[in-house]
C-alpha cells in the first residue's frame, strides 16, 4: 500500500510538473523521469523550483527505500553541477548526461546550481536524503565543504569531486579535474616565449578573472602572476568576469576606457569571457590577435574558440578538459568492486596557439610541453 501511495504521489507530481517542463534528459523509468524534471526545473534559475524538484525525487526514492545499489538495480548518482555559465560547462554537463544513463546502469539526478553556493549545498543535502549511491560535486567555490562532506561520509555515500577542487576537506573518494595553476603557468611561459620571438620587451597585461573563490580562478591567476612577477611584467588590473560572455564584455568595456592605449595583453580566464572581450574591443576600435595591438589569450579551448585561434583572432588558448564523466564512471566501478580509486586524477590538456613562432614546446614547472598550432585537422579531431 505504501508503495502504491508513493507511486501515485510521484505520478501526480510528475504530471503537475510536466506542464512547466520543457526538455531535458529522458530516461526510461519513473524515477529517472523525475530526474529529468529536476534538470528542467533547475535550469529555470530558480532555487526554490530546484528544491521542489528534489522533493519530487524524494517521492520516487521513497518507493525503493534502499540506500545502495543492489545487483541489477540502477546506480543512483546525484550531480551538483556549478551552473550553465559557459560553453565549457555545457560540455561538462553533456559529458555526465552521456555517461550516466540507464543504458550504462545509472539513474542520474542532475541539479544546475546556477553558480549559487547555498543552492549547491542544499542540492548535496537533498541527494543525501534521497539516498543516492554516489554524489558528484563540481564545487562552485573551493571552501566551506567540510561539514556537508562529513554528512555524506556519515551516511556512507562516497563523493566524487570533479573539475574544481575542494580545498578545506579531504572527505571525498576521488577528484577528477585540471591543474589550474599549471594552466596559468603555461599561459605565462608561452607569453614569455611569444613576446621574445616578436621582439616585445614590455608586457602590460589586463586579466579578466573567472568567478571569485573558484579554484579555476585562483589557480589560473596564481600561475600567470608567478610568471609575470618573475619576468617583471605589469598586470594593470585583474577583475572578475564571472566566466560569462556578458561579464567579459562588461569588464573589457571598462578596461578600454580606464586603460586606453596602455595595454598590449589581455588574458581571459575562459573562452566566453574572450568572446565578450572581443566585442568590447571591436566597439572601442582596439585590434587583437595575430598582427593586432593586443595579444589575446584564453582558457578552455572549446571548438568555437579554437576556430578563432585558427583565424588568428585569439593568439593562444589553454585547454581545460570538461570530459571528466568517463573517469568518474571508472572511479564508481572501482568503488563498486571494493577497490580504492586514485585520490587525484588529472585530465589530459593541450596548449593551442595560432602561430608557430614561440617554438614547438614550452617548459612548465620543469616539464617540457607541446604547443599545438590549430589547423583544420586539429579542429576536426576536437570532441567538444
Ligand atoms: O571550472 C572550470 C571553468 O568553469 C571553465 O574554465 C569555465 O569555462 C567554467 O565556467
Amino acid at each position: 500500500m505504501k508503495k502504491f501511495v508513493a507511486l501515485l504521489l510521484a505520478l501526480m507530481m510528475v504530471l503537475a510538473m510536466g506542464a512547466c517542463s520543457s526538455s531535458g534528459t529522458t530516461t526510461e523509468d519513473t524515477a529517472a523521469n523525475d530526474t529529468a524534471t529536476t534538470d528542467d526545473a533547475a535550469t529555470t534559475d530558480d532555487a526554490a523550483t530546484t528544491d521542489d524538484a528534489a522533493t519530487t525525487d524524494d517521492a520516487a526514492t521513497e518507493d525503493t527505500g534502499d540506500t545502495g545499489a543492489a545487483d541489477g538495480e540502477l546506480i543512483k548518482v546525484g550531480f551538483a553541477q556549478v551552473g550553465h555559465e559557459s560553453d565549457w560547462r555545457t560540455a561538462s554537463t553533456k559529458s555526465a548526461q552521456d555517461v550516466f544513463t540507464a543504458e550504462n546502469g545509472y539513474e542520474l539526478s542532475f541539479v544546475d546550481c546556477d553558480n549559487d553556493s547555498a543552492v549547491q549545498l542544499d542540492a548535496v543535502r537533498n541527494f543525501i536524503q534521497q539516498g543516492m549511491d554516489y554524489i558528484i560535486i563540481d564545487p562552485i567555490v573551493a571552501t566551506g565543504w567540510d561539514t556537508v562532506l562529513t554528512e555524506c561520509e556519515d551516511e556512507g555515500i562516497p563523493v566524487i569531486v570533479i573539475d574544481r577542487t575542494v580545498d578545506d576537506s579531504d572527505k571525498y573518494a576521488s577528484w577528477v579535474g585540471s591543474n589550474f595553476k599549471t594552466e596559468g603557468l603555461a599561459c605565462g611561459e608561452w607569453l614569455k616565449a611569444y613576446a621574445a620571438a616578436q621582439g616585445i620587451t614590455e608586457i602590460n597585461a589586463l586579466v579578466i578573472e573567472g568567478s571569485t573563490g573558484a579554484s579555476a580562478t585562483i589557480g589560473r591567476t596564481e600561475g600567470f602572476k608567478e610568471i609575470a612577477d618573475r619576468e617583471g611584467w605589469t598586470i594593470l588590473d585583474s577583475q572578475n568576469g564571472d566566466f560569462t560572455e556578458a561579464g567579459g564584455q562588461e569588464v573589457m568595456e571598462s578596461y578600454c576606457q580606464s586603460y586606453k592605449g596602455q595595454f598590449n595583453v589581455v588574458i581571459c580566464q575562459n573562452d566566453n569571457e574572450a568572446y565578450g572581450a572581443m566585442t568590447a574591443m571591436d566597439q572601442a576600435g582596439v585590434t587583437y590577435g595575430v598582427g593586432g595591438d593586443v595579444i589575446l589569450v584564453s582558457f578552455d579551448a572549446n571548438k568555437a574558440a579554437l576556430e578563432l585561434v585558427k583565424e588568428g583572432k585569439l593568439n593562444a588558448d589553454f585547454e581545460c578538459n570538461p570530459m571528466a564523466a568517463p573517469d568518474v564512471d571508472a572511479v564508481i566501478k572501482q568503488l563498486e568492486a571494493g577497490e580504492t580509486p586514485e585520490k587525484e586524477i588529472y585530465m589530459n590538456e593541450t596548449w593551442f596557439v595560432a602561430e608557430d613562432v614561440a617554438g614547438a614546446t614550452i617548459t612548465v614547472d620543469g616539464a617540457e610541453q607541446d604547443l599545438v598550432v590549430v589547423t583544420q585537422e586539429v579542429l576536426d579531431a576536437r570532441p567538444y
